[in-house]
């Protein structure tokens, strides 16, 4: 073939994740958080983050924070809106990963379905799935947002643990207990789980 054959010319085309990769001198990841609400899964990516950012390593959590309230805020907690809210999550994630980024998503992410879509999206071989396993009467103890006594009383509807499904990944990369663990403890675990000192 010679180069008159080809249609793509190099100047025509997006640099490739290897070259971001090059530029920012780290490997894309996607590390996905699942766990119920108040397990700690914002609060360790945080953590994390800061970690990273010493080491001179770019990172992006996505979280209800960014996302609920801004690209998903037309969605609800139903099993289809969940899916939904998930599948944007995980096309915008694979976008952060494809930069060369570390990217952490910190959702409830509930079912096993809804996280095989996710790690469908992205690709098996970027996906880790890391479970913040804190037990709910731990969760519910906590009750950051009083979310859980609304639930008690019936006021929230689908409340994941409570009157909607979490099922506990299988295989998990990771499983991060933080009424177990402290803060460091979980994210020393996660550094090492991405080979960084
Ligand atoms: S997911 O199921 O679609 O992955 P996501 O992580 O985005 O959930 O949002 C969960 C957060 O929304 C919880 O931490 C909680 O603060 C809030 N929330 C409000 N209503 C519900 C509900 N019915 N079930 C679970 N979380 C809820």
């Amino acid at each position: 073939m010679s180069t008159q054959d080809n249609i793509y010319p190099i100047f025509d085309r997006m640099l490739s994740r290897h070259d971001k990769e090059q530029l920012l001198g780290q490997k894309g990841v996607m590390l996905w958080f699942t766990g119920l609400s108040g397990s700690g899964k914002s609060t360790v990516a945080i953590a994390l983050e800061r970690e990273l950012q010493k080491r001179g390593l770019l990172c992006r959590i996505l979280d209800g924070d960014n996302i609920r309230t801004g690209i998903n805020a037309n969605l609800g907690f139903s099993a289809d809106d969940r899916r939904e809210n998930i599948r944007r999550v995980a096309e915008v994630a694979k976008l952060f990963v494809d930069t060369g980024i570390i990217t952490i998503a910190a959702f409830v992410s509930p079912t096993e379905d809804l996280r095989n879509l996710a790690q469908h999206i992205i690709g098996k071989d970027d996906f880790k799935e890391i479970f913040i396993s804190t037990p709910i009467e731990e969760c519910e103890r906590r009750d950051v947002k009083g979310l859980y006594a609304r639930a008690r009383r019936g006021e929230v509807k689908n409340f994941t643990g409570i009157s909607a499904p979490f099922e506990a990944p299988q295989h998990p990369a990771l499983s991060l207990d933080t009424s177990k663990l402290s803060l460091e403890e979980s994210v020393a675990q996660l550094l090492q789980l991405l080979n960084i000192k």
